[in-house]
C-alpha cells in the first residue's frame, strides 16, 4: 500500500516527460531547458547568456596563490589545494566563468586519484586550472609544468606558519604520485600518514600553483614560450620520461613502428 503510494507519486513526477517539459516551460521560461536550473534562480532571471569561456584572466600574485594553496592542502589535499591556489584569487577578482566553478568538486585528484598513485594531484589541479583559464593554450603551459615538477627538488616553498618541520627535498624524475611521494618518504623516512608527509605535499602543492601561475601570467603578457617538447612526439607513446625507473634492463621495442 505504502510502495503503491510512493510509485505513484513517483511516476507523476518522473514518469510523465510531457509533464515535465511543460512545468519546467510554464515555471522557469526555455532558459531552464537550455541548462539554466537552479534552486537560486526564479522564473524570470535566468541570466540570457551562459558564462563564456575561457574567460578574462588578470595576472595572479604568486604570494596568495601560494597561501592559499598551502592553507587548502589541509582541508582537500593537493588537487583541490592547487585549483583553488589558482581559481579562488580570479573567483573574487574576476568573477565570471570563475565563479560558476564549483572548485570543491575536484577533490578527487587527491593521492594521484583517489589514491591510486596515478598522475599527482597537484598536477590535475594545475591542468584544471590551466584548462579553464587558457582553453587549449592551456595543455603547453601544463607540459612545462609537469616537466618542471619531475626535475626539480621539491618542495621549495616555506610557509610563514608551517604545521611541520621537514628536513629533505627531492627530485622525482616522475609526474605519477606514488613515485614521487615514495622516493621522499624514503629519503625522510616517514610514513605516509606523518605529519611530515603530508607538510611537504602541502608546500609541494603551493610550489605547483605557484610555477603554473608564472607561467599564466607570462602568457598573459605574450612573453611565454612553451619549452618542453610534447612526450608522444618524442617517444612515439604516451610515457613519462624515467624509462629506466620501470625499464631497467632498457626500454622495449615500439610495436607496429
Ligand atoms: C612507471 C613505469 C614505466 C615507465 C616510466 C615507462 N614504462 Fe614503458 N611500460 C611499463 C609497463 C609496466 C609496461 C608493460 C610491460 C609488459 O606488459 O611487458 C610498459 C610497456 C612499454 C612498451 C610496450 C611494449 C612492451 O614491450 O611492453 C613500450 C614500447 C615502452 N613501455 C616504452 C617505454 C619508454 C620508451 C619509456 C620512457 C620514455 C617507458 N616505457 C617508461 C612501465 C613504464
Amino acid at each position: 500500500m505504502e510502495e503503491d503510494r510512493k510509485m505513484s507519486r513517483r511516476e507523476f513526477v518522473y514518469g510523465s516527460a510531457g509533464f515535465a517539459a511543460g512545468a519546467a516551460i510554464a515555471s522557469g521560461g526555455l532558459g531552464m531547458l537550455s541548462g539554466c536550473i537552479s534552486s537560486e534562480t526564479k522564473a524570470g532571471e535566468c541570466p540570457s547568456e551562459p558564462a563564456s569561456w575561457p574567460g578574462e584572466y588578470k595576472k595572479l600574485d604568486t604570494a596568495r596563490v601560494a597561501e592559499i594553496a598551502y592553507e587548502n592542502w589541509y582541508k582537500k589535499f593537493c588537487c583541490y589545494a592547487v585549483a583553488s591556489g589558482l581559481l579562488i584569487p580570479l573567483q573574487e577578482d574576476v568573477g565570471e566563468p570563475y565563479t560558476s566553478f564549483p572548485i570543491d568538486s575536484v577533490k578527487w585528484g587527491h593521492g594521484g586519484a583517489v589514491g591510486w598513485g596515478t598522475l599527482c594531484g597537484s598536477l590535475n589541479g594545475a591542468g584544471i586550472a590551466t584548462g579553464l583559464i587558457a582553453g587549449e593554450e592551456g595543455e603547453a603551459i601544463l607540459n612545462d609544468v609537469i616537466y618542471w615538477y619531475t626535475t626539480t627538488e621539491l618542495p621549495i616553498y616555506m610557509p610563514e606558519n608551517p604545521k611541520a618541520e621537514i628536513q629533505n627535498v627531492n627530485k622525482s624524475n616522475s609526474p605519477l604520485c606514488h613515485i614521487s611521494v615514495g622516493k621522499w618518504m624514503k629519503k625522510e623516512d616517514v610514513a605516509f600518514a606523518s605529519p611530515e608527509r603530508k607538510e611537504r605535499c602541502a608546500r609541494l602543492s603551493a610550489d605547483v600553483a605557484v610555477k603554473t601561475a608564472e607561467l599564466l601570467n607570462a602568457w598573459a603578457d605574450g612573453t611565454y614560450k612553451p619549452y618542453h617538447g610534447s612526450q608522444v612526439g618524442t617517444y612515439d607513446i604516451t610515457t613519462q620520461n624515467n624509462c629506466g625507473d620501470c625499464h631497467p634492463s632498457g626500454s622495449p621495442a615500439l610495436p607496429g613502428v
